[in-house]
């Protein structure tokens, strides 16, 4: 039988492998910049020296965080997108992903489905009686080597819960322009649906988009934020901005699964956002580093892949995502001659679902991790190369 990487559980064992046995391309490790973990050691032990460390690590709080915290996330990012946000609006999770299953739990009781625009992040898929559906996005070319996925119009009907986008995307990089986004918001309205907006990779915090880019904003929006990407991954720490009504939802849950999120990081947060070291530290050093491996991962692939191919236009994030239209043998397959070579990458197929497997994307495209050191990157794509250009 042939082997196929088809669901992500088939490539989860390979995100973490860091033993040195392959080059990591499929990782989603974020990328070490010392400054910024130095920062955040600093806020770390201004929370521990603080005067209410023993009550902050040694009593129960409240579920919807830390009101200080609450507070200045949401002057910063209110001021930074001319959002009418206050406290209010805010939720502290134990990270992003809390959250993106929050919504699951939250649609599949109203009896209504979740829908995204493949490919997309599988790691929103994770509550058994939630139902999932994907459209497909039309697809733009630009120029002769890339193209831009656009989310597809009036595809949402009343049984429709939520749409979740990644923003920039996890596989694509794509950031779905402020217009678009707008309009989608308004369709979900109509459909009576949330729509919910991934900015794991977004600015302000971790700020790794390369152009500028607002924020949707209404009483059916909901901003998932996440402090992963900025050095803090190991400690859970996501935020939430929606309307009243929602955050009222997602916290009667979050009461019931976690009580409330961890404490010490938060006041390490706060001590963050005290000044403008660590979003500028985010926003310039560690949006530059990732740039340049955008960049480093561009070269190689126009230097060495000799078969057609086009990338998805990389609006930030950290990945790129291949297509190579003329590929003999499913990306799912040839992830094993690629892994037996000496490189992981991500095959397209997972950032499906099942009934889109067979799309040209979904069968012939690539996720490739920028955050690998250069020399995984140069010889990784070295031998990803020589296999594309024998497959194609
Ligand atoms: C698109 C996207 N969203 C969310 C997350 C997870 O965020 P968190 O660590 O805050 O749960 C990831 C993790 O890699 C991601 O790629």
């Amino acid at each position: 039988m042939t082997r196929r990487v088809d669901d992500w559980a088939d490539l989860v064992p390979y995100l973490l492998a860091r033993d040195g046995r392959w080059h990591n391309l499929a990782t989603g490790m974020p990328m070490a910049h010392p400054p910024v973990a130095e920062r955040v050691r600093e806020a770390f032990r201004d929370a521990v020296d603080h005067e209410s460390f023993a009550t902050r690590v040694g009593s129960y709080h409240g579920v919807l965080g830390d009101p200080d915290l609450r507070k200045s996330l949401a002057l910063l990012y209110g001021d930074r997108f001319g959002l009418p946000i206050s406290a209010e609006e805010v939720l502290i999770t134990p990270g992003a992903q809390a959250a993106f299953h929050a919504v699951s739990a939250l649609t599949a009781a109203r009896g209504r489905r979740v829908v995204f625009f493949g490919p997309e992040y599988p790691g929103y898929r994770t509550h058994p009686e939630a139902a999932y559906d994907m459209l497909l996005p039309d697809v733009a070319e630009l120029g002769d080597r890339e193209f831009r996925y656009v989310p597809p119009a009036g595809r949402l009907d009343e049984g429709v819960g939520a749409v979740i986008v990644s923003r920039p995307g996890n596989p694509s990089g794509n950031v779905i322009g402020d217009e678009e986004i707008a309009a989608l918001a308004a369709e979900c309205a109509s459909a009576g649906a949330l729509l919910v907006v991934d900015n794991a990779y977004a600015p302000v915090i971790p700020g790794l988009a390369f152009g500028e880019m607002g924020m949707p904003w209404g009483d059916n929006v909901m901003l998932v934020q996440s402090f992963s990407k900025g050095a803090l991954a190991g400690e859970r720490l996501g935020f939430v901005f929606a309307a009243p009504p929602v955050i009222e939802e997602l916290s009667e849950l979050q009461s019931r699964v976690s009580t409330f999120p961890a404490q010490l990081v938060q006041l390490a947060a706060t001590f963050l956002l005290s000044d403008d070291r660590y979003v500028k530290l985010c926003e310039q050093e560690l949006r530059g580093l990732y740039a340049e491996r955008h960049r480093l991962v561009r070269e190689r692939l126009d230097a060495e892949v000799e078969v057609p191919f086009r990338l998805h236009a990389v609006d930030g994030g950290q990945f790129q995502w291949i297509h190579l239209p003329e590929l003999r043998v499913p990306a799912a397959e040839l992830f094993f001659t690629l892994r037996d070579r000496g490189v992981l990458l991500a095959p397209s197929t997972p950032f499906y679902l099942p009934h889109l497997h067979e799309d040209p994307h979904a069968r012939q495209s690539f996720r490739i991790g920028v955050t690998a050191p250069v020399a995984a990157i140069e010889a990784g794509l070295g031998i990803f190369a020589e296999v594309v250009n024998e497959h194609a």
